[in-house]
């Protein structure tokens, strides 16, 4: 079968690999049907992901139709389902307090140490877990972000520990900000400020109702804007998914005294944590990897309508035409939200 490859040169290649078989009782096979590239692809392929392993095949967010599954697996197969991007055993320590992004036995690993979905099939471990079968009534496509950027849009927004009296701020208006902003709004929060240097997508979020502030600090003066729309005080809650050079230092510095600030985003870089600076403050800081485990609860948004993605897709091409679409997602954040890959 066709699998992409990532390469320390930091080169990708389209080769072939073996159909992968079941390992264990927990495992299944899924036929990918459709994928899409997140920007922690880049940052793999870019070299910045430390735990990932040269040449596993790349790819984390896909949908898929099982076609082969081990004996402790519940779903059938035919199922089309959704894959959540954490690998998690349910029963660890972590695990049982929700934290499946540390589960002693799985954690982040498709796509990153073991062989993920941009190719024609893929073994899926801990299915029961891992797996979210699509209702008939919703379309892959819908169902297509549910495992990775949904899921980390609507853990970014929880550990907000949002109130619906609060201002929350969100630096980049990517797919991640997007998708915290719109989970925001489903916990009711009313007053929403989006901060990105892109207009584009400063305006895609307003014009989704996404957003009642937009701030591009490239054009305004971010701190002085913030305090003004929040009596002087500061964002109640920050969220940092944009994971630039300066972003980090913009989000605890708009955010008001005994603030939380949940950073999603992943750096290329250290950042500086200047606590002398910032001392008195008293601020939270919640960051890392999604604990993805609420992607039953956001299949059942989608299908209710409570929740959409589909306007985050904005190109569709054949896989095929994979490594074409690694460069235009990189290269083009002014037309490219999201691209959904056809296997
Ligand atoms: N924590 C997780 O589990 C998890 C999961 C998925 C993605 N991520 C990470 O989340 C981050 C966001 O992902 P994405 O796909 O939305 O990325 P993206 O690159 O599409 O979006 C980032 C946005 O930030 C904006 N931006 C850049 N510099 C800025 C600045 N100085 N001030 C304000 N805005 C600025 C960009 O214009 C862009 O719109 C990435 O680092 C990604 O790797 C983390
Ligand atoms: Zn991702
Ligand atoms: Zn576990």
């Amino acid at each position: 079968m066709k699998a992409l490859i990532w390469k320390k040169d930091k080169t990708i290649e389209i080769i072939e690999k073996e159909i992968p078989k079941i390992q264990n009782d927990d495992d299944v096979i899924i036929k990918v049907t459709y994928s899409s590239i997140c920007t922690s692809d880049i940052h793999i392929v870019e070299g910045f992901v430390p735990k990932a392993i040269e040449k596993t095949t790349l790819g984390h967010e896909f949908v898929g139709k099982i076609i082969e599954k081990g004996k402790n697996v519940k779903l059938k197969i035919g199922d089309n389902v959704a894959v959540n991007c954490e690998s998690f055993c349910g029963k660890c320590f972590f695990c049982k307090k929700g934290y499946v992004n540390n589960c002693e036995n799985g954690g982040w690993l498709l796509g990153c140490s073991i062989d993920g979905g941009h190719a024609e099939y893929v073994r899926i471990p801990f299915a029961n877990q891992a797996l979210t079968k699509i209702p008939k009534n919703v379309n892959e496509k819908s169902a297509l972000f549910i495992g990775d950027i949904l899921a980390t849009g609507y853990w970014s927004a929880k550990l907000t520990e949002p109130n619906k009296y609060d201002t929350i701020a969100i630096i980049g208006a990517g797919p991640v900000g997007l998708c915290s902003a719109m989970s925001l709004r489903y916990f009711k929060i009313k007053k929403i400020i989006i901060i990105d240097i892109n207009n584009y997508r400063l305006n895609i979020a307003k014009a989704n109702n996404l957003a009642d502030y937009a701030i591009n600090p490239n054009e305004e003066n971010v701190f002085e804007k913030i305090l003004s729309l929040t009596e002087n005080r500061g964002a109640d809650k920050v969220i940092e998914a944009a994971g630039k050079l300066n972003s980090f230092e913009m989000a605890w510095k708009i955010a008001r005294a005994n603030a939380i600030v949940a950073i999603p985003a992943m750096y290329e870089e250290n950042q500086i944590l200047p606590l002398p600076y910032m001392y008195g403050k008293n601020l939270t800081f919640k960051t890392g990897g999604v604990d993805a485990a609420e992607c039953k609860l956001l299949m059942k948004l989608i299908e209710k309508n409570k929740i959409s993605t589909d306007f985050l897709i904005t190109n569709e091409i054949n896989f095929n035409d994979i490594i074409e679409g690694y460069q235009f997602f990189k290269n083009n954040k002014d037309k490219c939200f999201k691209i959904a890959i056809k296997h």
